[in-house]
């Protein structure tokens, strides 16, 4: 094979876009991957980048970048065009000072990635920032003179204790999920009888539900087949959706759990007559700390993880999760599984 062949098949194999400018600004190459994802139905080669502002967004934005273009070197440039981010490299082809070589890559993702990495430190810290400061707080006030008081003492007392727990169930949650991405311990892939798994812990939250005034039931439709899962982690899955429905239901709501055999999956549902989820939430619900309403949540002990570890598992396992929710009216949050087979 020779040189020029391989140069092509690498060109032509890239995943990133190429163009290729002479001095006048015409595009003298566009490669595969730049036509296919950024100019569609275009004739590219042979206009004009400023002939393409038009029909083609992501060339105004490089055309922008060129007229800045100071030196003949290489440059590089983060740009964006709508929603999404672009690095894009100049190179001045040796031979001929004024013809361009333009690298485009899409960092929409890493750059997605970075935010959320931001984000998370400083959720986190927020997070523990916040009964931290309390623990503080009270330890001080009763430092200071406050041991006197046996009924102060005792109440201060249990409030650190509150916030203790709070702070280590936050971070088994970050374990917990930490764990999960990484691929640390993998998920196990065993026949579950999942109708007699869900039905051990509902009974488990039974009381919790009673003393709350909910009723709590569960209930098989037809015939279900044991599912492919990893028992320890699909119990998670169904304490943090009940938690979260007793939680979020009312006195003298509603819980009920559906467990049915669907279109080749198992499906299981956990429905509630409790607040609901306004219709701008809903999209963010499974993120990490998201919650409707941060201080209702944070005095009800929740962190907002839940969710994101019945995502995570979930998706582990090779199914689906989804919120159905009405305002006020209730919520049902569903999930599928394979059978075994
Ligand atoms: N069944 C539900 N009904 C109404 N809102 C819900 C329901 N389940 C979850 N939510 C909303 O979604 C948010 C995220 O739920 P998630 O379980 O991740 O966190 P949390 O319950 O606040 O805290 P944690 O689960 O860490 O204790 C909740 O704060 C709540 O606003
Ligand atoms: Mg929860």
């Amino acid at each position: 094979m020779d040189e020029i062949a391989i140069l092509k098949a690498i060109v032509r194999e890239m995943q990133k876009g190429v163009l290729v400018l002479d001095k006048d600004g015409t595009i003298l190459y566009a490669n595969p991957f730049f036509m296919r994802n950024y100019a569609p139905h275009v004739e590219v080669r042979g206009s004009s980048i400023d002939g393409l502002v038009d029909s083609v967004p992501l060339v105004g934005a490089i055309a922008e970048v060129l007229k800045k273009r100071k030196t003949t070197g290489t440059e590089s440039i983060e740009i964006n065009d709508r929603d999404r981010f672009f690095k894009i490299r100049t190179v001045g082809l040796q031979d001929t000072e004024s013809n361009l070589i333009v690298f485009i890559e899409d960092i929409t993702e890493e750059k997605r990635v970075e935010a959320i990495k931001k984000d998370f430190v400083a959720n986190v810290s927020h997070e523990l920032r916040t009964p931290l400061a309390s623990i503080k707080g009270y330890a001080e006030t009763l430092l200071d003179g406050g041991l006197e008081d046996r009924d102060k003492l005792k109440e201060f007392l249990r409030i650190i204790d509150k916030h203790a727990t709070r702070m280590s169930r936050l971070i088994e949650d970050l374990l917990i999920l930490s764990r999960l991405e990484s691929h640390d311990v993998p998920m196990e892939q065993e026949p579950i009888d999942i109708y007699k798994l869900i039905a051990s812990i509902t009974e488990g939250f039974k009381k919790h539900a009673q003393d709350k005034g909910i009723t709590l039931s569960i209930k098989k439709n037809g015939r279900v087949p044991d599912v492919l899962g990893d028992r320890v982690r699909l119990e998670q899955v169904m304490v943090n959706l009940l938690d979260n429905a007793i939680k979020y239901t009312p006195q003298g709501g509603k819980v009920d759990v559906i467990v049915r055999y669907q279109d080749g999956e198992v499906r299981v549902d956990v429905k509630d007559t409790g607040i609901g989820i306004p219709p701008e939430d809903m999209p963010r619900i499974f993120e990490r700390f998201y919650r409707v309403d941060k201080a209702r949540s944070r005095e009800l002990g929740g962190t907002g993880l839940g969710l994101a570890i019945v995502k995570h598992i979930v998706q582990g396992l090779n199914g689906k999760v989804w919120v159905e929710s009405v305002p006020s009216k209730g919520s049902t949050f569903s999930f599928t599984l394979k059978p075994a087979r």
